[in-house]
């Protein structure tokens, strides 16, 4: 099988992993990176060049594209899927879960539980939009935040003011959230391929800080969750339509809550803390989703 990792870095952890895991599986792996990608979109003939010379015959495309490149990166993979090859995210999902507003929107209107968020423009009515929130400590984020950063604790109205006045002056489109504090440092990563959760870890911030990203020093053990747990996780990925994806939860007193939905899941942290070969994983699932149809080259 042909398969094409889109990354912007070949030494990058997860890259490589899913790299050495398709060679092992005998498949020809060929790394480029998406900004490097280039599109002639016309009518029944799509194609996508790299130094002016067309990717062909690939049977299946998994992108890592991160926060930097969303845009450009969806771009590739929706010329990918309209040439009809198979992708471990369509663009579509990879738009709606890097979006934190448009994923918890989606979530919550379909019924699943999500931190309680504010969206506005009106810094009049600030004060009193807040108290929807609950007291602080409250939430800041930027709402397209990754590892922690853009994920702020405001500890009073005046504080939160302050910060989202700064935000918007930057023009960084923010949300506001209550704060979670009975997860003390602490959520849950949950990993999904094809339907099937297939490793858990739980993560903790370390001392003083409240997030529990690994980029920002957090520590990380294997952890069984209650089946609740695991089927709310996999019900957020099928309505972002998600089929690779990293769900991280929150213990809250009103029990789990989905914080967020990772399109391009890191695989360093999780392959550590749990020993899965998870890029193993997502070899399996391209050959059966590529055996299942047949694309156009
Ligand atoms: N509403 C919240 N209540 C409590 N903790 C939160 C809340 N939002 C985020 N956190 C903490 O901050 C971390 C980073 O937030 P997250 O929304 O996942 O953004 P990022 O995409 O930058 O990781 C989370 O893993 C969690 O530990
Ligand atoms: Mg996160």
């Amino acid at each position: 099988m042909n398969i094409l990792i889109l990354s912007r870095n070949p030494a990058l952890y997860s890259t490589h992993s899913l790299l050495v895991a398709g060679r092992k599986q005998g498949h020809f792996i060929r790394v480029v990176d998406h900004l490097f990608c280039d599109l002639i979109i016309e009518e029944g003939n799509p194609q996508v060049y790299y130094n002016n010379a067309p990717l062909r015959n690939f049977d299946a495309i998994i992108p890592r594209i991160g926060s930097t490149a969303t845009d450009y990166g969806a771009a590739i993979i929706r010329q990918f899927e309209a040439k009809r090859v198979f992708t471990t995210v369509s663009s579509d999902a990879l738009l709606k879960a890097r979006d934190k507003l448009v994923c918890l929107q989606l979530l919550a209107g379909a019924g699943i539980p999500v931190p309680k968020t504010l969206l506005t423009n009106n810094m009049v009515m600030l004060p009193y939009l807040l108290e929807h929130l609950g007291k602080h400590p409250l939430i800041v984020k930027m709402q397209n935040s990754t590892q922690g950063i853009g994920v702020i604790k405001t500890e009073n109205a005046i504080n939160t003011e302050t910060i989202v006045e700064a935000l918007n002056k930057l023009r960084e489109k923010i949300i506001i959230q209550e704060f979670i504090k009975e997860a003390k440092g602490e959520d849950i990563r949950v990993f999904i391929v094809d339907g099937e959760v297939i490793a858990t870890m739980r993560r903790q911030a370390r001392e003083g800080e409240f997030r529990s990203n690994l980029h920002r020093g957090a520590t990380s053990q294997i952890i069984h969750i209650e089946p609740e747990e695991a089927e709310l996780a996999l019900r957020a990925v099928k309505i972002l339509g998600l089929k690779v994806a990293g769900v991280d939860i929150l213990r809250s007193q009103r029990g789990p809550l989905i914080l967020e939905v990772n399109a391009s899941p890191g695989l360093e942290g999780i392959e550590g803390t749990t020993g899965i070969d998870i890029a193993n994983e997502i070899i399996l699932f391209v050959e059966r989703e590529v055996r299942r149809q047949a694309p156009i080259r």
